[in-house]
């Protein structure tokens, strides 16, 4: 930490090889991954980082919401390290350590800012007027950005998670040939509560008929990548604008794994106006990673808070939302 902020010193890069043979996160397996690699996790990181563990300043550690048998390894881990250490315990919410992810290379970055936080399991629109405090002003109804790029991705014939090569193969895909729906994009225009809900199950079920109907998935796959990815992206762009022009506020941040998607951060950059800046993390610090809890964990480490003992893991929840 330095001076109340965090730096990376070492970032693990764990292999998702386990989920990828099954096409999907399987809770148990995730679980006994755990396990088995927290220990030769943190130890790496340390060295890595030069760093032992006696220096350490407090130990941050994910609290939820997620997969609720891997955050009570990680839970348990972080309590038994920090009461052997004799140092503070921090339980950090999984999608406020996203939102801190572009603090990290440009420290500059600072509420407030309106937020779009795209991840494999969230897609929130939030108004973050200073670090802790978060407004919800829009969610999915349903699936969230990233579940629906890994499910046409799986409907493409590709791995998972599927985001990167959806990304990769629409980038050559023709822009004209299939045009699906923009899910709640009229409701933009209205002054009611769904202004910036979003809902992505209905363009899966659109890509599903789609595939059907192809002839070839081979020839079309690029242009049905295209077709959707583009779909997604000008929904995304245009209610995140929209907020940071109601707002008025100079910075909006693109947050979680989906903001790794290089189109959807050019998007959003166009269609803001000039004078507010777009703020993005590079792709290792965007996809879930330790050194984004740190941060939020050195944040709160700042100002004197402290996790209890009784520190619990939580597998649902919202940031701004109830817990
Ligand atoms: O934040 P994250 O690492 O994990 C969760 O907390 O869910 O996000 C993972 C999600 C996956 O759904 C993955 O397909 C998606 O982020 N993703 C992308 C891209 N890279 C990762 N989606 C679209 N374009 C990408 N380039
Ligand atoms: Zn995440």
């Amino acid at each position: 930490m330095d001076g109340g902020r965090a730096t990376i010193a070492g970032l693990v890069i764990l292999s998702q090889d386990v989920h990828r043979i099954f096409g999907g996160v399987v809770p148990e397996l995730a679980s006994r991954a755990h396990v088995r690699a927290i220990g030769p996790v943190v130890d790496q990181a340390l060295a890595d980082a030069g760093v032992a563990l006696e220096q350490l300043d407090g130990i941050a550690v994910t609290a939820g919401p997620g997969l609720i048998g891997a955050l009570l390894v990680g839970v348990s881990y972080g309590k038994a390290l920090a009461w052997r250490l004799g140092k503070p315990l921090i339980g950090v919410h999984h999608h406020e350590g996203h939102l801190f992810a572009p603090t990290l290379e440009d420290p500059t970055v600072q509420p407030p800012f309106v937020a779009l936080l795209v991840s494999g399991g969230h897609t929130v629109l939030l108004d973050v007027p200073t670090w802790g405090t978060y407004r919800v002003l829009g969610r999915t109804r349903d699936d969230a950005a990233g579940e629906a790029f890994d499910k046409v991705g799986t409907l493409l014939g590709l791995g998972y998670p599927a985001g990167a090569e959806v990304e990769q193969l629409a980038a050559s895909g023709d822009p004209h040939r299939f045009r699906f729906p923009r899910p709640m994009l009229k409701e933009l225009g209205i002054d009611g509560p769904d202004r910036f809900t979003f809902s992505f199950s209905g363009l899966k079920t659109a890509l599903l008929r789609a595939t059907q109907a192809s002839d070839s998935l081979d020839a079309d796959r690029n242009d049905l990548a295209r077709g959707f990815q583009d779909a997604v992206i000008e929904v995304l762009s245009a209610k995140t604008a929209a907020a940071a022009e109601l707002l008025g506020y100079p910075t909006v941040i693109l947050a979680g794994g989906v903001a790794c998607n290089r189109a959807l951060a050019s998007a959003v950059r166009e269609r803001l106006h000039p004078g507010t800046t777009l703020a993005v993390a590079s792709p290792r610090l965007n996809t879930d990673n330790a050194a984004m809890i740190a941060a939020a964990g050195a944040w709160h480490l700042a100002r004197g808070e402290r996790a209890s003992w009784e520190l619990e893991a939580f597998d649902a929840g919202e940031l701004g939302g109830q817990l």
